[in-house]
């Protein structure tokens, strides 16, 4: 069999694991709000409308912050309609994903949701369709205590105190053509800075988020990121990456190795934010919000909106059945993003429920989990204190995109006495031992591995238990080495305390 070794080392530190990178996102796109979050008929639904099923597996995910309304949608959005008596909320046609926006739930709903379930709101204004006031607008709603209109309007509605939200995105996917009030890279640096400038005259302290590239293949990717931050540099704090995954053409080992391309987009991302800190001969460091990751099979079916005269109040949309396969790839996304500490400073997993989603909600019915909820529990549960610089020799994978790669990826964090190291083995046929170097003194906890002989397997709302966690018996500690058999396709946990 054969053996990969690493070495953990609480001395050799990138940075603080940070809560945030344990976010998701909830948009207003098919499900995932409307019979997701609120469904006001459900058995389980409290006093506002919030299915509680829902909220007590979003604690059990571990989620940090929760971006909203968008994705695609924020960009045709007019969020006065989503505030004031519900009856008086008009209807609208979300052009985004060709759908009818009943608008019975909005940022007062969001909000209320968000402190039951215990997560940090992130907010993304609409740079598509209106602009500079109209943000304004919606932070003297949130954050502004009370005298003003809005405030007001807020004290009215919904809440005596203001929201104080920090993080805010500027805009969504503006490089991108499909969205609402696309633009060039000149002209969205030029609404970002002005926005930016504008909402920090409310709130000097807001952390605001530029739109970076849709994705590491957008033609203006790279170019983009230095256009938008060379225009925006004193204004903003962060840029945002996006980045789905599917398997392609090119088969399942390949897609296997998908947290190559994000490794590699954050490093460009950075040196690229880091070359416009050069030319203006600046010390600041611009942070990275991966605002969208995961897996996500665009091409098929579920992912088609509706077309035609046909509107639909919450249609089934991107319902994606999610794999093991797909979970151990989610479960490297997560490695990678703590790798990156020291630059992802936020990070929100797209979605949260129903839509490409960990956690299903059917309509009147029960949640199930899917196969990705594991590996993104466990990592939020158990990442803890500083993130370890970990080097992995072992058995490698040619990849026709990357080269050849490490079969085994792994991060590592450490918190006082107590480390946990996170594993994936993606080599589609291969077990692979891998042997640890740990700190001396150490006591090995539970090993978890998630894996099924049949790496296609789907959790369903009959079955979302054949493929959780188990305790991996082939883990032993030997004075400071500890073993661990990886199998194929495969994503483990191991624990160690002193
Ligand atoms: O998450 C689904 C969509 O993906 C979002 O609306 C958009 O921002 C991205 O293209």
């Amino acid at each position: 069999m054969d053996t990969a070794r690493l070495v953990i080392n609480p001395d050799f530190t990138v940075g603080p694991v940070r809560r945030r990178t344990f976010g998701s996102f909830v948009e207003h796109l098919g499900r995932c709000v409307y019979t997701g979050l609120h469904e006001p008929d459900h058995p389980t639904a409290d006093e506002d409308g919030f299915r509680t099923d829902v909220l007590d597996l979003v604690k059990e995910l571990g989620v940090s912050t929760v971006r909203y309304p968008g994705g695609n949608f924020v960009s045709g959005y007019r969020w006065e309609d989503g505030v004031g008596p519900v009856d008086d909320r008009p209807q609208r046609l979300d052009l985004a994903w060709h759908s009818m926006e009943p608008n019975t739930f909005g940022t007062d709903e969001f909000m209320a949701w968000a402190a039951k379930a215990g997560v940090e709101p992130m907010m993304a204004v609409n740079l598509g369709t209106r602009g500079v006031a109209e943000a304004l607008d919606l932070l003297e709603y949130c954050n502004v205590p009370a005298g003003s209109h809005w405030a007001e309007q807020r004290r009215m509605n919904a809440a005596a105190d203001p929201y104080r939200v920090t993080m805010w995105c500027l805009g969504n996917e503006m490089d991108g053509p499909w969205q609402i009030g696309h633009k060039t890279a000149q002209e969205y640096g030029r609404i970002a800075t002005e926005t930016a400038r504008a909402m920090r005259m409310i709130d000097p302290d807001l952390e605001l988020v530029a739109c970076g590239s849709s994705s590491r293949s957008m033609p203006t990717f790279g170019e983009w990121e230095r256009t938008v931050l060379t225009e925006a540099w004193d204004h903003v704090d962060m840029i945002s990456a996006h980045a789905y995954y599917w398997e392609k053409e090119a088969g399942l080992q390949e897609f296997l190795v998908s947290a190559e391309d994000m490794d590699r987009f954050i490093n460009q991302v950075a040196a690229t934010a880091d070359t416009v800190a050069a030319a203006r001969k600046s010390d600041k460091m611009i942070g990275i919000s991966f605002d969208e990751w995961n897996v996500w099979y665009q091409d098929r079916t579920p992912s088609k909106p509706p077309t035609g005269d046909d509107w639909p109040v919450a249609p089934r949309l991107l319902e994606d059945n999610y794999s093991v396969a797909d979970a151990v790839v989610v479960g490297n996304l997560m490695i990678s993003l703590l790798r990156h500490t020291d630059r992802v400073w936020s990070a929100s997993q797209a979605q949260l429920v129903n839509v490409i989603a960990p956690i299903m909600a059917e309509p009147g019915g029960p949640t199930w989990k899917q196969t990705i909820f594991h590996p993104f529990a466990l990592t939020s549960a158990h990442a803890r204190g500083d993130v370890l610089r970990v080097v992995i020799d072992g058995p490698t994978i040619d990849s026709s995109e990357f080269g050849t790669v490490q079969a085994i990826d792994a991060v590592a964090t450490w918190e006082d006495d107590e480390g946990t190291v996170f594993l994936v083995n993606r080599h589609e046929t291969d077990t692979i031992t891998v042997s640890i170097e740990v700190p001396a003194g150490c006591r090995l906890g539970e090993a978890l591995t998630l894996h099924h002989d049949d790496p296609r397997w789907q959790a369903s709302v009959e079955d979302d238990t054949t493929v959780a966690p188990r305790p991996n018996d082939s883990a032993t500690l030997d004075g400071q080495t500890l073993t661990i058999d990886l199998p194929p396709i495969s994503w483990s946990m191991t624990r160690l305390a002193r």
